[in-house]
């Protein structure tokens, strides 16, 4: 069952075309990989999917019905969220603070602030709630990325490279969480740049280049593909 529908969505900033009749479809419990090098659109597009950015033309279906207009918090009540790849918040507020404004989605706020305790222990912050997100190491920071998007429940999320400047070991957290909610039945889309994690997390992968899709096959099928190494990975194979 297809749970979001991307319809030759094309978004334009003046000149700039940044996005171009994209399409795609994400299947209900798939971890759908999106890759392109940088300013292929990638984030444009998470924006436009999840109610920040309104597309020029085009039309996406979450769970059926048309959400172009619907505003993010909204989305986020129907369960579509995304995280920001560069993280947003406000610098007197506790990691506890921000998780518990992301649970107070679904729970009363006596709820929502036990909940958001059991999220970050369930991201591995466990004992850094009253730590400020600032003060967070990048990889515990990328980790709250993800409890804020967890503590929504959400059926599906929109994952923007939570592993870009990681190590490899670094990794191995959000890559086991990923793995957990998936299970769970959680719809996952996930940018990502490192490629050995995609290959090993995604069901499928779409490759974006200035703005148009030029693939879309299994990780195994991409990987093999001459318009994509040429597009993609030319620069690090030659490096
Ligand atoms: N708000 C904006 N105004 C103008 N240009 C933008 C805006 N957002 C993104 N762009 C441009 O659109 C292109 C795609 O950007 P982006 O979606 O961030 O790419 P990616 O995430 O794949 O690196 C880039 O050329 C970027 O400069
Ligand atoms: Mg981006």
């Amino acid at each position: 069952m297809t749970l979001l529908d991307v319809s030759r969505v094309t978004r334009r900033f003046g000149g700039l075309v940044a996005l171009n009749s994209v399409s795609f479809s994400v299947a209900k419990g798939e971890i759908l990989g999106i890759i392109g090098p940088n300013g292929a659109g990638k984030t444009t597009l998470f924006g436009v999917i999840s109610g920040f950015i309104p597309p020029s033309e085009g039309g996406v279906r979450f769970d059926g019905e048309d959400i172009i207009g619907i505003s993010p918090d909204r989305l986020v009540r129907r369960g579509l969220i995304r995280s920001f790849q560069v993280a947003q918040t406000f610098a007197d507020m506790t990691t506890l603070d921000v998780v518990t404004t992301a649970a107070l989605t679904r729970r009363p706020i006596v709820e929502a602030v036990d909940y958001a305790a059991h999220v970050l222990r369930r991201v591995g912050l466990g004992g850094k709630e009253y730590q400020t997100p600032g003060s967070l190491s990048l990889q515990d920071k990328k980790l709250l990325e993800l409890a804020k998007c967890l503590a929504t429940d959400p059926r599906c999320i929109l994952l923007d490279e939570v592993m870009a400047g990681l190590t490899m070991a670094e990794t191995e957290a959000p890559i086991a969480i990923i793995r957990e909610l998936n299970s769970q039945g959680v719809t996952i889309v996930m940018v990502e740049h490192v490629m050995p994690v995609i290959m090993r997390l995604a069901t499928r992968i779409v490759v974006i280049n200035f703005g148009e899709k030029i693939a879309e096959a299994t990780p195994d099928v991409i990987i093999k593909d001459q318009k994509v190494i040429d597009a993609y990975f030319g620069d690090e194979l030659d490096a």
